[in-house]
């Protein structure tokens, strides 16, 4: 079946792949270089879908899939006027995620590999997170080397971990969270605030204008040495403000304000203290935060040394994927047609 693939040679070879994401609910596509440079990507996002339900619903992931995917790897030769004799391989996420979401990117990929005869690379979705600062693109350029090594805080709405970057491909996880994810407890307060989904950008927003001082949230596992996070008591703690206040009238106004910096700043605090303390535990002190939460500008100003990538990037992307691919493919660490997806429970570990 179609023609046989061919593997670069040189390990310092730049090479370039088009990259598919669909871990979740958006449908990314992406033509990265291996020294992070994207040509293309673009993005499908489904929030309007599933913002009925106030939360995600797999099933209509992965049906939209199914019709987003294809037309993106369509735009991306159209708008780069590149030929498939310019690819070098082909990167898709094939974990973790939803099981039915990852089917159809990791199908679509083994299909395009096969019929075009290019190397499929695998890629962890939390490694493609982790690498995400060092891209670049025609607006954007960090201009850090992404020399190993470095400290990653990987906050979204799935998942929440602290991992140390030894080396590309050694990865140990330091901390994560024990329940909720940092914007799980942003779009679930955002649910009882009735503000929608996904709520983060909004009590973002909000909070520009509110008094963080005014609500006095926990902050959970502040006090333990270990750089594991918990936020189910913070989440409890915030609908309870929110009953007792609408009690005595509609939550509105400077109220929400006030509600929702309160709220972010004990997210905030609780991810900026854990973030120091590894830095402190392993002695490395480069830093990157990325991951859907990493937009958060209070975030962003509380870490003033962290590298954060644009938000383009922060939330789910197939640029973040391409890169790791291509930087794979470099080493020959390529995937087989048999690659298997695996779906694991939120907040899977980067094995080493
Ligand atoms: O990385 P991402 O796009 O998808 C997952 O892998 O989960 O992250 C989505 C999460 C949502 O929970 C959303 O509310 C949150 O990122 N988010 C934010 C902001 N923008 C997006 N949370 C706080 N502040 C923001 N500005
Ligand atoms: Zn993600």
């Amino acid at each position: 079946m179609g023609k046989k693939s061919k593997i670069p040679h040189q390990s310092n070879q730049v090479v370039r792949v088009l990259a598919i994401e669909t871990s979740c609910d958006d449908t990314s596509v992406a033509i990265v270089d291996s020294s992070g440079f994207v040509h293309f990507m673009n993005s499908q996002n489904q929030d309007q879908v599933h913002a009925p339900y106030g939360g995600i619903i797999p099933e209509l992931a992965c049906r939209n899939h199914t019709m987003n995917l294809l037309p993106l790897v369509e735009e991306a030769f159209k708008k780069t006027q590149l030929s498939w004799s310019q690819i070098d391989g082909i990167a898709v996420t094939h974990k973790p995620g939803l099981l039915g979401s990852l089917l159809v990117g990791v199908t679509v990929a083994k299909t395009l590999a096969a019929v075009h005869g290019k190397p499929l690379i695998g890629v962890n979705h939390l490694e493609g997170h982790l690498y995400a600062p060092f891209l670049k693109d025609a607006q954007f350029d960090l201009n850090s080397d992404w020399e190993e090594p470095f400290i990653g805080l990987c906050v979204s709405g799935g998942h929440t971990s602290i991992v140390h970057v030894s080396k590309f491909g050694k990865y140990k996880t330091l901390g994560r969270t024990l329940d909720d994810a940092a914007g799980e407890a942003f779009d679930k307060f955002g649910k009882v605030l009735g503000l929608g989904y996904p709520a983060g950008r909004l009590i973002d927003d909000l909070a520009k204008k509110g008094n963080a001082q005014l609500f006095k949230f926990p902050r959970p596992l502040l006090k333990n040495t270990d750089l594991n996070f918990s936020f189910s008591g913070l989440k409890t703690a915030g609908s309870l403000k929110v009953k007792e206040l609408s009690q005595t009238g509609e939550v509105k106004g400077q109220i929400l304000n006030d509600l929702c910096a309160s709220y972010q700043e004990a997210i905030a605090d609780v991810l900026s203290y854990k973030l120091e303390r590894a830095v402190k535990k392993i002695g490395v002190k480069k830093t990157v935060v990325t991951g859907g939460v990493a937009s958060n500008s209070r975030l962003r100003l509380k870490m003033p040394k962290a590298l954060f990538p644009p938000g383009r990037f922060c939330t789910d992307n197939a640029a973040m994927i391409g890169f790791v691919g291509a930087k794979k493919l470099q080493i020959g660490a390529v995937s087989g047609l048999n690659l298997k997806v695996e779906a694991t429970a939120k907040n899977a570990e980067i094995e080493s």
